[in-house]
């Protein structure tokens, strides 16, 4: 699925729009729905393909959902809480950058595991431990890390970016084996994750910046996942 053989991060949101892309096309996908795709779609504004029958967009915040338009269903699910009382399922389910925000990606695997059609298949573009910008995110303080972001990356404060939520980065890792022993009693048929490596958190910080780098590239060489920043989770029922 994935092809790139020096998984650096510049690539990831490429390489996870292609597999979302490519799963789109295989006509058993009628049923999709994107996770937190409310102000920026993975699709962008690519016509679906005609045997897609329906596109739901999920958050779940009622706010972000305003800004969805008719053009497609919402549900408003906590996709980390209970989900009992949803009845639709689906082809195919992505997500890009809301993984990280699961307080219990247990839980999260769970209810995608339940959203999917028997054969349907789960995308999800995260974040990952133990990259050190991530890392830091998860130890400190959410409202010093936020002071931090706005200061390294005050773009994600325009109006049109989503700024920052809380991140747990629960089950987000970059090892294929870390993630199936994880998710072993859930049931799916396959899991599979394609790590990534650096960053573009210490562009502003000289010497951080190389140290990272250097460290990010060794790393990458040797598939050390540990230090992975970003990871495509891919889970098939
Ligand atoms: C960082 S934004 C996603 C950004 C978008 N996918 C992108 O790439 O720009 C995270 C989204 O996840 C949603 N979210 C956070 N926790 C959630 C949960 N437990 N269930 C469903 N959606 C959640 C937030 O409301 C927000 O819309």
């Amino acid at each position: 699925m994935i092809q790139s053989e020096m998984r650096w991060h510049l690539n990831c949101r490429q390489d996870y729009l292609e597999a979302v892309w490519a799963s789109i096309q295989d006509e058993k996908t009628r049923r999709i729905m994107e996770i937190g795709g409310t102000t920026s779609r993975s699709t962008s504004d690519r016509p679906l393909p005609s045997h897609i029958t329906s596109f739901t967009i999920s958050d779940i915040s009622a706010e972000e959902l305003d800004h969805v338009s008719d053009e497609f269903d919402t549900l408003q699910i906590d996709a980390c809480g209970d989900i009992a009382h949803v009845t639709q399922t689906f082809d195919l389910i992505m997500s890009k950058f809301c993984g990280e925000h699961m307080p219990d990606g247990k839980q999260f695997h769970k209810n995608m595991h339940q959203l999917l059609n028997e054969g349907g298949v789960a995308i999800h573009l995260v974040p990952t431990l133990f990259a050190s910008p991530f890392l830091i995110n998860w130890m400190l303080p959410e409202g010093l890390t936020r002071k931090a972001v706005q200061l390294l990356q005050p773009q994600r404060f325009d109006k049109q970016n989503t700024g920052k939520f809380p991140a747990y980065y629960s089950l987000c890792r970059g090892s294929t084996r870390y993630m199936r022993n994880a998710l072993a009693d859930i049931g799916f048929s396959d899991v599979e994750v394609y790590e990534y490596y650096g960053h573009h958190y210490y562009d502003k910080l000289f010497g951080l910046r190389q140290l990272d780098n250097w460290l990010s590239r060794l790393c990458a060489r040797r598939s050390w996942s540990f230090y992975s920043s970003y990871a495509i989770i891919v889970t098939r029922r």
